[in-house]
């Protein structure tokens, strides 16, 4: 029965942070990254006035916890073959990896977040630090985004299929 809980909470957790997190790295990113002032003011609304933030970080550890939880329960708390089985090794690989993601997602935030205290500390015309920091800011933000996005598709993959692996 607690299993069958956390299960169903683990499901539904994973599928609003997965969804939300490749949606907002594919879709709305770009289209906030497209729209100059328009879209910082929308992106600055969203990530401080909505609950977009807290309910990424919120589903995000909700299915790594409860995805430890169901993983300890299925291996016998790390001690059984299931481990070393088909099975276990999909679901394990889908578990490093939503770990591995959930990182990056921090990652994101932190990156966003000296972002905006970069450009709220810009008066007029940058300096040559700010731009190099600026530029600097960027290329992390890409990376931290792409490693979020390429991490989160690969766990979904094995969850998915894990079970099919014998
Ligand atoms: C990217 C987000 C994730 C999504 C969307 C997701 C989704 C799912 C789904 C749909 C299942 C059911 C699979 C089946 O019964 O065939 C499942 C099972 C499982 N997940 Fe995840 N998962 C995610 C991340 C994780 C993470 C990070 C962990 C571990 C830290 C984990 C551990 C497990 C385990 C051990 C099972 C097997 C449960 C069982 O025996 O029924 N998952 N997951």
């Amino acid at each position: 029965m607690v299993f069958a809980a956390v299960r169903f909470l683990h499901i539904i957790a994973g599928i609003v942070w997965a969804g939300g997190a490749i949606l907002m790295n594919l879709v709305v990113g770009p289209a906030i990254g497209a729209t100059g002032d328009t879209g910082r003011q929308f992106a600055g609304h969203l990530m401080t006035k909505t609950r977009f933030t807290g309910m990424m970080m919120g589903s995000g550890v909700a299915t790594v916890l409860a995805g430890t939880y169901l993983y300890g329960v299925d291996s016998n708390w790390f001690s059984s073959g299931w481990m070393m089985s088909g099975q276990g090794i999909g679901f394990g690989i889908g578990a490093a990896a939503g770990i591995v993601a959930l990182v990056f997602g921090f990652m994101i935030g932190n990156t966003n977040g000296a972002l905006a205290a970069l450009g709220a500390q810009i008066q007029g015309k940058p300096t040559d630090e700010q731009m190099a920091e600026m530029a600097r800011l960027r290329k992390r933000q890409v990376f931290v985004t792409s490693a979020n996005t390429i991490f989160i598709i690969i766990s979904i993959a094995m969850m998915a299929s894990a079970r099919f692996l014998g």
